[in-house]
């Protein structure tokens, strides 16, 4: 068996592996609110994406997708009548539960069906998938969801990690090669341990190319993060690099800087 048709094999069993995804928010040994702790740079660097992108709308009914204990769901609400908070985590959704209990207009709802947006065609004004689609090692499906999900013109918010971000082109330069067209994974999944949960990076172009073939038209976009670094972090006050991420956001969005991007999408027919 050659190296390349060893990958795609390896490509194949995680695909068919969603599970794991599912399984790593639910296992008591993992915290995803205790990640949070110390990425206040991130966290509002996503805030103001989402702020910048729903400037001036408002929805009846919002969907937060794989939106776990809840983290951006306020500031979904801050735009919509209505949210559906999807996860198939079981302990995300209690958390959620606990956390946003003030809330009256949240219903939480467990999915648990691979690549599935449980509600009736054209139903959703608005669909936000944030930190998700780093599980999907082939996304189109869940485009493809979506895409039924929404309401002729619905808009949706999608959040990839971005394999294209600045320091990784870099790298690939500094190598002669070009960035991968195809979802790379990365972390422990990447050196072939298989007892975390599958995460990718993806190319934006081929991001692009399947929001396209699933009838979901990029009208903007941001790049995200875009300073994430330790160093700044150590020695930059987070108000300062909170200023300079929302004055670069809508800029380098035209190279896909940061290693997080936020893309706009319509549903179009
Ligand atoms: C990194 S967390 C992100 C949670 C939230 N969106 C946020 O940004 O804080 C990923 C979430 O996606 C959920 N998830 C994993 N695989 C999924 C899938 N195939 N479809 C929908 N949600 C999924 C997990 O249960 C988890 O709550």
């Amino acid at each position: 068996m050659t190296t390349k048709e060893k990958n795609t094999n390896k490509t194949r069993t995680l695909n068919n592996n969603n599970q794991e995804s599912i399984a790593y928010y639910d296992d008591k040994n993992h915290d995803y609110e205790e990640f949070w702790v110390g990425r206040d740079y991130e966290h509002n660097s996503e805030i103001i994406a989402l702020k910048k992108l729903l400037r001036n709308k408002h929805f009846s009914l919002a969907m937060d997708y794989g939106g776990g204990y809840g983290r951006i769901s306020p500031a979904i609400l801050e735009h919509a009548d209505r949210l559906i908070l999807v996860d198939p985590s079981i302990k995300q959704l209690n958390i959620a539960k606990e956390r946003l209990k003030q809330y009256a207009n949240i219903d939480y709802v467990r999915v648990d069906k691979k690549n599935c947006v449980p509600v009736a065609d054209n139903s959703l004004d608005l669909l936000v998938m944030v930190r998700v689609s780093h599980h999907l090692a082939e996304p189109g499906d869940t485009f493809k969801e979506i895409a039924r999900a929404l309401k002729p013109q619905g808009l949706a918010i999608i959040e990839i990690a971005n394999e294209a971000h600045f320091v990784n082109r870099m790298k690939y330069l500094k190598q002669m090669k070009n960035v991968p067209k195809q979802s790379i994974p990365i972390g422990k999944r990447a050196n072939g341990i298989t007892d975390s949960t599958p995460f990718y990076n993806h190319n934006p172009k081929t991001i692009t190319n399947l929001m396209v073939e699933n009838n979901l038209q990029v009208i903007d976009k941001l790049s995200v993060s875009n300073l994430r670094n330790q160093y700044l972090k150590e020695h930059m006050s987070i108000q300062r690099m909170l200023a300079l991420e929302k004055f670069f956001q809508g800029k380098l969005k035209v190279v896909d800087f940061g290693p997080s991007i936020f893309f706009l999408v319509k549903k179009v027919e």
